[in-house]
């Protein structure tokens, strides 16, 4: 079969509009019953109109996958939270510290941490994920070795800093030191790859809402991430996502940690400024 760019998105999308009474546009996420979130919020102004609302990928699931996200007895990705929280206090590497050695207690120290994220280091020249500054502290201030960018150590331990900071609003810099990197990020969001030669802009601002194979399309905020996903029953990380949505456009995809997918971050992040930071969240 020949696939072109329009064949390609049609054999994908049914165009099914979005169901509007099934996942209701208007449910609210309130978790445990006191914390609400804000799951839509003006597009930020740099979108130049490309979305008038920004809506966090809660408001696309099944009710029973939202459910799971509104209580932290249910939600499953807690657990991983909780195993972090033994970790933040472990002694690990040469120098004979945990984390609290130099942070403290996790809610107040990180407090916010995750709402900034991706963001510039001027030590190091760089803008840094959240991934990458943990590994900073664990190779240089602790003496212990990396754990595995997209793995489960660091995933979990993300997911706990970005809890810290759940109902507060997304609210990563564009411009400044990290202008540069923000832009490599919007090209890479607009670049259409791969053998079906779809950008990430083609499914998640074009046709978020619709169904895509089973899939009910969202636009593909990251505010929720780390996100517990009920196929793999572990929590994913940012990157982990990318990977899997560029393999779904059957391209070549960059490596997590890459500087590639940091920009990436950095500008998807930032089509979320405003939301609530909603980690860890289920996704299917
Ligand atoms: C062929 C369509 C398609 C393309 C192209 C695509 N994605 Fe996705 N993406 C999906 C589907 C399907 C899901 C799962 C349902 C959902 O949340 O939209 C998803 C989920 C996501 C999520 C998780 C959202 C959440 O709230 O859980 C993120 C983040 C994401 N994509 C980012 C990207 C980025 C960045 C690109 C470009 C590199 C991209 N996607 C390209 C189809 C696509
Ligand atoms: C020896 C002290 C030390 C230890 C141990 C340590 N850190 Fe750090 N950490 C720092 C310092 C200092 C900074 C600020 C670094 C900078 O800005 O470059 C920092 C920054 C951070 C930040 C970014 C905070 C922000 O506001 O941007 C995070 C997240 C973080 N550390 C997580 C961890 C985790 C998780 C561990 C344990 C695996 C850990 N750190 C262990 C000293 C430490």
């Amino acid at each position: 079969m020949n696939f072109k760019p329009m064949t390609a998105i049609a054999a994908l999308l049914l165009s099914v509009p979005t169901f509007a009474a099934a996942d209701a546009d208007d449910d609210v996420l309130i978790v445990n019953g006191e914390t609400e979130l804000v799951t839509k919020a003006p597009a930020p102004a740099h979108l130049d109109g490309a979305l008038d609302e920004v809506m966090s990928g809660w408001h696309f699931r099944a009710d029973e996958t939202q459910a799971l996200e509104m209580d932290d007895f249910d939600n499953p990705g807690m657990l991983a939270v909780e195993a972090a929280a033994e970790v933040w206090n472990t002694v690990d590497g040469s120098e004979g510290k945990s984390c609290a050695s130099c942070h403290d207690g996790v809610e107040q120290s990180m407090k916010g941490v995750r709402a900034v994220y991706p963001k510039w280091n001027d030590a190091a020249q760089q803008v840094r994920t959240m991934e990458a500054q943990i590994n900073d502290c664990r190779e240089n201030r602790m003496g212990a070795k990396a754990w595995k960018y997209d793995g489960g150590d660091i995933t979990d331990m993300v997911a706990l800093i970005s809890l810290q900071s759940r109902g507060m609003p997304v609210n990563v810099a564009i411009d400044g030191p990290v202008q540069a990197t923000w832009e490599q990020g919007k090209e890479l969001y607009y670049a259409r790859t791969g053998q079906l030669d779809l950008s990430c802009a083609n499914c998640h601002e074009q046709n978020y809402g619709n169904m895509i194979r089973a899939d009910h399309l969202s636009q593909g905020q990251t505010n929720g991430f780390p996100a517990y996903r009920l196929k793999n029953a572990k929590l994913n990380s940012v990157h982990a996502r990318f990977k899997g949505c560029v393999r779904d456009t059957r391209a070549e995809t960059y490596k997590p940690g890459s500087p590639e997918f940091v920009a990436l971050e950095l500008y998807v992040a930032s089509r979320g400024n405003g939301l609530s930071v909603a980690a860890p969240s289920v996704r299917n």
